[in-house]
């Protein structure tokens, strides 16, 4: 009981905590536009009052270079899978939340808030609910949510409580609840997990919901009729598994009227996948299709906060689950930022590359040539490191592309770049800009980045210079 008010307290003071920072940081800004580049995509929701979050999976928890960046980037969690029916309730009435406590537990470390995901789904549904008699089904579904809701009471900002009930045209899914409990089971759900947790926001979630449609109207109408008849449901959860260059034109309409209803609303899972391969113009629709969903969920007030679908390529449910489609979310698989993440932290008001900021020991280059490059580790682990490199054009005309070199001083090498074309000679160093990220007007920045290995110890290179073309 102490426990969970603590966590309340904990948790209320957090995103206040998150908007003072950001506040601060935003008004710093006003006399010195570099630093803006150091916020990330959570501090940058969270001086918009809102978050932006990544689901992640267990298997990640000892990925090393992946946990850098899940715990620093993002201001939420969702736990993408481990607290579904099959892993919480294996068994009747055995509860085992192990899993998903490694993930929320985490998550609190890195003061970040958590969703809960997800309480009633017909998928990853354990095979004895599907044998459970009609007569009892409502017993067990009550059962399972007051238990699963009181376990994370006072932990979670959203429970989604029930997940996907409805078809692309308006109709019921017939799922066994539907089936054996009848039209009520989502209104029962919305009850208990009230009655177990009064405090956390209750979500309806599903898919092809972002636009107006029939699956929309159907749920707008559930949660009119909820609201009508004080059925407790606080949130409608637009999941956001969306397709490059078919972002729904009535997304930000569709938002309004379900925050006009009185619900707030979150983008729950988003990824924006293509046809493999990745092409430059596919990553530019891409960047340009996130930048449209972040500034509608903006544009209305109750419209709380995003979360992906995972953050890095590598880490997508998408290839298994849709064949030949992939590269959806805002990192690459060697967890290089994608033109896609820098349109979000423009959305979020951010720049839309990031500034020179201070390395552990800053090198710019001389300038002279129209442009700087700064260098700085960003993560360090046994024998690996990644960097990030700054290009900023310190001219004052526009330069149409930029070449930086350095020397290693320690035998470093480099394993992947991204944002950038790469030639490496031993410990000489040259990265040319790619087609995206040549062009940059006076003051403007860009970056690149990049992992790589060392032995013994990591300094920081000599002879760091950029000439610009
Ligand atoms: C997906 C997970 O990402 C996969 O790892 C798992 O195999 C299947 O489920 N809608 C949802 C999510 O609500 O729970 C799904 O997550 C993706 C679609």
């Amino acid at each position: 009981m102490d426990r969970t008010s603590h966590r309340r307290r904990r948790t209320a003071g957090l995103i206040a905590g998150a908007v003072a920072a950001v506040t601060a940081l935003t008004a710093g800004v006003l006399t010195a536009p570099a630093a803006s580049a150091d916020a990330t995509l959570g501090q940058l929701a969270a001086a918009k009052g809102r978050y932006f979050g990544s689901a992640t999976d267990n298997p990640t928890l000892s990925d090393v270079p992946y946990q850098q960046i899940l715990g620093s980037e993002f201001g939420q969690i969702t736990v993408g899978n481990t607290m579904k029916w099959m892993y919480t309730e294996p068994t009747q009435g055995q509860f085992d939340y192990t899993q998903a406590e490694a993930i929320v537990d985490r998550a609190e470390a890195n003061d970040q808030l958590v969703r809960g995901h997800t309480l009633v789904w017909h998928n990853q549904l354990p095979g004895w609910v599907s044998n459970v008699p009609a007569d009892r089904l409502l017993g067990v579904m009550r059962d399972h949510i007051t238990n699963e809701v009181a376990h994370f009471k006072g932990r979670l900002i959203h429970w989604d409580v029930v997940n996907e009930a409805f078809e692309e045209n308006g109709s019921r899914r017939q799922s066994v609840f539907q089936q054996k409990i009848g039209d009520g089971y989502i209104a029962e759900a919305f009850k208990a997990a009230r009655a177990a947790d009064p405090n956390v926001k209750l979500y309806y979630n599903d898919y092809n919901i972002e636009g107006v449609n029939a699956k929309s109207d159907a749920v707008y109408n559930m949660v009119k009729s909820f609201k009508q008849q004080g059925v407790p449901i606080d949130g409608v959860g637009l999941q956001a598994h969306l397709i490059v260059g078919q972002v729904p034109a009535t997304l930000q309409q569709n938002i309004q009227r379900f925050a006009d209803l009185g619900v707030d609303v979150a983008i729950t899972e988003l990824d924006i996948r293509m046809d493999l391969p990745r092409t430059t113009a596919k990553d530019t629709q891409q960047a340009e299709d996130y930048g449209k969903v972040v500034r509608a969920c903006l544009a209305v007030s109750r419209c709380v906060g995003m979360t992906i679908w995972d953050f890095a390529d590598h880490h997508s449910w998408i290839p298994s689950v849709f064949p030949g489609q992939g590269a959806a979310l805002l990192y690459d698989e060697n967890f290089g930022k994608k033109p896609a993440y820098y349109a979000v932290a423009a959305a979020l008001g951010g720049t839309s590359s990031p500034s020179p900021s201070p390395s552990p020991s800053p090198s710019p280059s001389p300038g002279g040539d129209g442009c700087t490059a700064s260098y700085k580790v960003t993560s360090q682990w046994q024998n690996g490191f990644t960097a990030d490199v700054t290009v900023r054009n310190s001219g004052t005309a526009a330069i149409d592309g930029w070449t930086v070199t350095w020397t290693f001083p320690d035998g470093q090498r480099i394993s992947n770049l991204w944002n950038g074309d790469l030639t490496a000679d031993g410990s000489s160093v040259t990265v040319r800009n790619v087609g995206y990220n040549g062009r940059l007007g006076a003051g403007a920045s860009t970056s690149f980045g990049f992992q790589g290995s060392y032995t013994s110890s990591n300094g920081t290179p000599t002879g760091i210079a950029c000439a610009a073309a």
